[in-house]
């Protein structure tokens, strides 16, 4: 019998989006390893801001993240991220994070440690990762490579349900992803872009198991 082989899977889009729900479920139809790099972002967002440094003081931002262990860890299946040891899954999805992220990510030098420390977490294959450069810098040669669209609406009203706790309007959650989508595409170093090769998959009106499926259906016409 043919063993398939592991296929490295790039998931791509703007912000709320659906990828990382959909990457993670599919990761675990699949018995993939899970990797939601923006988790990542966000942990060396918390780094800088947690030793007290200006986000946009690029050199020492930059440092205070080569000096940071940034890990992640699958337990009972979810992914958590950890910041020097400390399991920091909650504190990366605050307001706060949401407003400081776009300038970490546009820093060369973390953009730098993240691909690489990405690319060394997939060097196995059988991975589903998902992000904004990950087709294009990260994985450009992904076996399959998708990317999410979503109707602005959609997208901010997943993330009201999202963030409840925060008690953000909808014209708030809006407002904060069309300035991330913004910084995310016009940056020069791993700008948001669909690879020339990716699928487009656009979710506005499709259910999670449906987006799953979709994907699923494409990596099973891969393998035969
Ligand atoms: O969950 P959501 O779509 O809001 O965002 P995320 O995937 O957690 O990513 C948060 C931020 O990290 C994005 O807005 C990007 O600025 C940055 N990011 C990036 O630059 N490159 C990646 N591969 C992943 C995230």
């Amino acid at each position: 019998m043919n063993i398939p082989k592991k296929l490295s899977i790039a998931i791509d889009g703007p912000a709320a989006s659906g990828k990382s729900t959909t990457a993670r479920l599919l990761a675990k139809k699949l018995g993939y390893i899970y990797i939601d790099t923006g988790a990542m972002y966000r942990a060396a967002t918390l780094a800088v801001l947690k030793k007290g440094i200006n986000p946009e003081d690029s050199k020492n931002a930059g440092k205070a993240v080569a000096e940071s262990e940034i890990s992640i860890k699958i337990i009972l299946q979810e992914q958590h991220t950890f910041l020097d040891g400390e399991d920091v899954s909650k504190k990366i999805r605050t307001p706060e994070i949401d407003r400081n992220i776009s300038v970490i990510a546009t820093n060369t030098d973390i953009r730098k440690i993240m691909v690489a420390q990405q690319q060394r977490l997939a060097e196995q294959g059988g991975v589903v990762m998902d992000g904004r450069d990950i087709g294009t810098v990260v994985l450009p040669d992904a076996d399959l490579k998708v990317f999410m669209i979503a109707s602005i609406e959609a997208r901010a009203q997943r993330r009201l349900q999202d963030q409840a706790e925060h008690n953000l309007t909808l014209q708030e959650i809006k407002d904060d992803i069309e300035r991330r989508d913004f910084a995310d595409m016009n940056r020069s170093d791993g700008p948001l872009k669909k690879a020339e090769d990716a699928r487009e998959l656009d979710n506005s009106n499709l259910s999670i198991d449906d987006q799953v499926d979709q994907i699923y259906k494409w990596v099973n016409e891969l393998i035969a």
